[in-house]
């Protein structure tokens, strides 16, 4: 069976679509992953479509609605690794979505109202008993505002990893190639990142 990794955040734009497509090109040379796609928006979709043939294979569904549930089942029988990508709203399939993970990620950019919008997240995730950690997305290298975020975060208690994630250009021209960043440019500062965070996902999900 699967694990299953669904990146969730009420709002739109901290990273969710980025890091699903970023994890997932990342586990594809190692493990038979699978993305699954329930955001009406359908930008993983769209970079899927751009992915080029030579890249490593993954699979990808965008079932979603009252064929959810089935299509999860079927996609964790099948894969190592099940990782979805959610819209931003919590909406009936992304609480289906929530309930069907073994780990809930959520992108958090250092700003108080992406750090206000994961709580509901996390009660979410709590209340469906599942595990969660908070990513800090687009985090700046250092300054007041660095700080500030992370000792908030800390002090509320909230599962964060220790991996973070800069503000890097490469994510969004490895996007726009249908790839990830440990492929477009396996060795930037955005491909260790990745992987670093993958290996502490992995980590923690033993
Ligand atoms: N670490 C990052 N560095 C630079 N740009 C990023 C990073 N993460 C996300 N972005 C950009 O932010 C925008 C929103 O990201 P996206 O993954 O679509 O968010 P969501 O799916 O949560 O709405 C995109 O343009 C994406 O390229
Ligand atoms: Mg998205």
């Amino acid at each position: 069976m699967a694990i299953v990794i669904t990146v969730a955040q009420q709002k739109g734009g901290t990273g969710k679509t980025t890091l699903a497509a970023n994890l997932a090109a990342a586990l594809a040379p190692s493990r038979k992953v699978v993305l699954l796609d329930i955001d009406p928006q359908r930008s993983l979709t769209r970079w899927h479509q751009l992915r080029p043939d030579k890249a490593a294979p993954l699979t990808f569904s965008n079932v979603s609605g009252w064929r959810l549930t089935a299509e999860l089942d079927r996609l964790k029988r099948a894969h190592d690794v099940v990782l979805i990508d959610s819209p931003p709203q919590i909406d009936t399939d992304a609480r289906l979505a929530i309930r069907a993970a073994d780990l809930v990620l959520i992108p958090v950019q250092p700003s108080p109202p992406d750090i206000w919008a994961a709580e509901g997240t996390l009660n979410l995730a709590a209340a469906e008993k599942r595990r969660s950690a908070v990513v800090l997305n687009r985090l700046p290298a250092s300054g007041k505002l660095r700080e500030t975020m992370v000792a908030s975060l800390r002090e509320s208690r909230h599962p964060l990893l220790t991996a973070t994630i800069g503000n890097r250009t490469g994510f969004a021209s490895a996007f726009a190639a249908g790839l990830g960043v440990t492929e477009a440019t396996p060795r930037s500062i955005a491909a260790n990142e990745l992987r670093a965070m993958l290996a502490e996902l992995l980590e923690l999900m033993e």
